[in-house]
């Protein structure tokens, strides 16, 4: 515990304490995980979750260093695991491992097994505490902090879950040299948002780097490009610099306002719009990409509602497409389609669609108004016509 310490101090293989628990930010931080497991959340067994890419890559070796007692348990990677029917078969293998109450789960891998491992501790035998070892650049930035856990169910994603806050979270930079060029891009999306909100230096700051930051050859087939490993070390430094920066960033929220009552709400940026078009691609596009996607149309709608000054929405989506990511609304997708999914959202509040939306970049609207801003469909549809890939005939 870190009780009493502010959250501060951000840098690339330092420290990072906040209030309740550490995040350890450090090339090499995986060779330690046993160390820092056994500090944060000491336990008689490890049960360690992955998916089955990053279980050969690292989880079997985190399991290996956990010693005696550790058992590995393995998902199908995907969004599609991300469900109650996986957290019953993940817990039924744990109580028939004769688990018990001095248990701490170890979630290696990106958002999907964090999320559904993070649930899986915040429900087994009433609670067992979780060490969050992020494998994936928005988990590392996103999902690994703030203590939101659970799984999707037929009606939408993430509906089922938890608040668990980790014991501890451990980030490896080294570990992104693994991860599909797409994905580092997704990840993008979050860092910029998080400057979008807070910080109008760091988006500067992350504006500027962001050839670097997006990794690969321009035009390569990312996979290809990720497996050459053409990307230099001082790239990953700068990756874990950008990393501490957005965790300090999302910390200090999610510090001020643990069960989004308040100014949690501002980390929404982008994804009302985002998370209905990542609905109606049918998850073929990444959560980043469609978040991307979803910042540039809800400036944009920020703008023609006045909450926004002019010029933000374009500064975004240049930024949005110099990370890598698409800008505009996939032309198969109607403005009111779009409309319509907004209102599935768990932000959607009596019957009106709630948005938090930037007044600058750095700063968010609606601040006396519990940090969202009401929209008319009317506004919302023009904001989305505004940014389809290809005008309707
Ligand atoms: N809890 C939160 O606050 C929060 C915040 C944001 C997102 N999320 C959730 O996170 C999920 C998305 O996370 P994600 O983008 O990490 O998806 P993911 O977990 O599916 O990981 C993406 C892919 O990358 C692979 N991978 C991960 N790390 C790798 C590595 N180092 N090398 C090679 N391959 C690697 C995975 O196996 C997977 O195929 C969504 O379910 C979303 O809802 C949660
Ligand atoms: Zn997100």
């Amino acid at each position: 515990m870190t009780a009493g310490v502010a959250a501060g101090v951000a840098a690339a293989g330092r420290e990072l304490r906040l209030p309740s628990y550490g995040v350890t930010i450090a090339s090499g931080a995986l060779a330690r995980i046993a160390d820092i497991a056994r500090a944060a959340a000491p336990a008689h067994r490890y049960a360690v979750v992955t998916d089955e890419t990053v279980g050969p890559l690292y989880a079997v070796a985190v399991t290996r260093a956990l010693g005696h007692g550790a058992e590995l348990f393995t998902i199908p990677a995907g969004e599609a695991s991300k469900t109650r029917e996986t957290w019953a078969a993940l817990t039924d293998a744990m109580l028939a491992a004769g688990l018990g109450r001095d248990t701490t789960v170890v979630a290696v891998g990106g958002g999907v097994v964090g999320d559904l491992a993070g649930f899986v501790a915040a429900t087994y035998l009433r609670g067992v505490p979780i060490v969050q070892v992020p494998t994936s650049l928005l988990a590392m930035v996103d999902a690994s902090v703030g203590g939101k856990v659970g799984v999707d169910t037929p009606a939408g994603k993430n509906l089922v879950g938890a608040f668990h806050q980790p014991a501890a979270v451990v980030i490896d930079p080294e570990v992104l040299r693994t991860l599909p060029l797409a994905h580092r891009r997704a990840g993008l999306a979050e860092i910029l948002k998080h400057g979008i909100i807070a910080d109008e230096c760091y988006f500067a700051e992350v504006e500027a780097q962001l050839e670097t930051l997006r990794g690969g050859l321009t035009g390569a087939d990312p996979a290809s490009a990720a497996a050459a490993d053409d990307d230099g070390h001082g790239d990953l430094h700068l990756l874990a610099a950008t990393i501490a920066r957005s965790v300090e960033i999302k910390s200090a929220v999610v510090t001020a306002d643990e069960r989004e009552s308040g100014v949690r709400k501002t980390l929404n940026f982008g994804h009302t719009i985002g998370h209905a078009i990542e609905q109606l691609s049918a998850y073929t596009l990444l959560h980043g990409e469609a978040i991307a996607i979803g910042m540039v149309a809800e400036a944009g709608l920020g703008e023609r509602l006045g909450a926004t000054e002019p010029g933000t929405a374009s500064r975004i989506e240049r930024a949005v497409r110099d990370a890598g990511l698409p800008a505009r609304v996939p032309g198969e997708m109607t403005a009111p389609a779009i409309l319509e999914a907004t209102r599935s959202d768990k932000k959607a509040r009596a019957g009106a669609v709630e948005y938090a939306l930037p007044r600058r970049i750095g700063a968010m609207a609606g601040g006396e108004r519990g940090w969202s801003v009401r929209a008319n469909d009317s506004d919302v549809l023009a904001a989305l016509a505004a940014v389809r890939a290809e005008e309707p005939a």
